[in-house]
């Protein structure tokens, strides 16, 4: 398949008759270990993958933004006047935008949409790309993660963590990314050597996800507050058994899950591959068990993925419900893995899974043509 970047540039010649300004690129990410913690000031080991979305763009002279999507439709809006229309794929553009300069732009996008690889985050990260490029302001990847979390919120009413913005910012060749966020400090972290990160689409998608990611928000709230701490980060399995007896059960679940995973993650940057392996699997555990956000079909390609020899381990990926599930695999037999795991599982579910090797790859970034 072509890659977004080259077809969001063709498209751009064909329907604006003439080649683009530049590109702006930002990738998709995969979270390897540390989910549903970011709210909480939590640790996380998300990567950038080769997967993106992409902006062919052309400076306006005058103050109107138009922009077009490969995948949905074309729309243009004011940037004087910007009227809200909720649930249109464009709100993050206007969400982001600063109001500098008008622009062309042609959108798309190799990232699955809402398959929990973060396609929203990326488009918002590869807006404020462009936004930058065409009113010529320097590039601030933290400035853009926190901007783009900012119009998440304001423009289509998701309360995000900083995770998702802040990894496709980031992004590093052959790296994840060790994020902890309270300081927002990223440390890039080697692969584990002889393993690949391999992609596990279920072919569902999360229904109903917002609400249900608000209602861990406030669990995830009310346990802290009641514990005593800041935040959950601060928390500690010992302080849950001492303090956490008046909390109604499912909220001790959601805090012990925070807790647990916060430890898991920290120690997966210090692991070799089988290790890694058994965190993944233990992460899928809490989530499914004590946080209670997989859903019959992660559960089924998780297990599947796992009965493979060359698996050393696999959990969801992302908010959950639905959407996609990642592995570890050996080095040099990913590709086998992926089409045996998807084979099984469209099988197994008669759903359309797929499975895919990623690199972990560089962060958002504007190419010149
Ligand atoms: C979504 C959110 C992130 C994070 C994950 C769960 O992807 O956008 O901020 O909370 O869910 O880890």
């Amino acid at each position: 398949m072509t890659e977004a970047r080259e077809r969001a540039v063709a498209a751009f010649r064909e329907l604006r008759g003439g080649p683009p300004d530049g590109v702006a690129v930002a990738p998709g990410r995969v979270n390897l270990i540390g989910e549903h913690v970011d709210y909480e000031d939590g640790f996380v080991l998300p990567v950038a993958i080769d997967r993106s979305l992409a902006i062919a763009f052309r400076r306006r002279s005058d103050r109107s933004v138009v922009v077009a999507s490969l995948e949905r439709d074309e729309t243009s809006f004011d940037l004087d006047r910007l009227e809200r229309r909720p649930g249109h794929w464009a709100e993050l553009v206007k969400g982001v935008a600063s109001g500098r300069a008008g622009w062309d732009g042609v959108v798309a996008s190799d990232v699955s949409i809402g398959a929990g690889l973060s396609s929203s985050a990326a488009l918002a990260v590869a807006a404020l790309l462009v936004d930058a490029a065409v009113s010529g302001r320097p590039w601030e990847p933290l400035e853009a993660a926190r901007a783009a979390r900012r119009a998440e919120a304001e423009w289509t009413g998701v309360g995000c963590g900083i995770m998702d913005p802040l990894a496709i910012v980031s992004g590093r060749e052959g790296c994840a990314l060790l994020v902890d966020c309270r300081s927002l400090e990223v440390r890039p972290v080697p692969l584990p050597d002889g393993a690949v990160v391999v992609v596990l689409d279920t072919g569902t998608r999360r229904e109903l996800a917002a609400s249900a990611y608000e209602a861990r928000r406030d669990e995830c709230r009310a346990a802290a507050e009641a514990l005593g701490v800041a935040a959950l980060r601060d928390a500690s399995l010992e302080l849950l058994a001492a303090r956490g007896a008046g909390l109604a059960p499912a909220t001790f679940r959601r805090a012990r899950h925070v807790v647990s995973e916060n430890a898991r993650t920290l120690e997966a940057v210090r692991a070799g591959a089988p290790a890694f392996g058994r965190l993944l699997d233990a992460s899928h555990a809490s989530l499914r068990d004590d946080f209670e956000v997989s859903s019959p079909a992660l559960d089924r390609i998780v297990q599947l993925a796992r009965r493979r020899p060359e698996c050393f381990g696999a959990r969801m990926t992302g908010a959950g419900f639905g959407g996609c599930a990642v592995a570890l695999v050996r080095a040099g037999e990913a590709e086998g893995f992926a089409e045996a795991v998807a084979g099984a599982y469209s099988r197994a579910t008669g759903l359309p899974g797929a499975a895919y090797p990623c690199r972990a790859s560089a962060g958002a970034r504007v190419e010149a043509l």
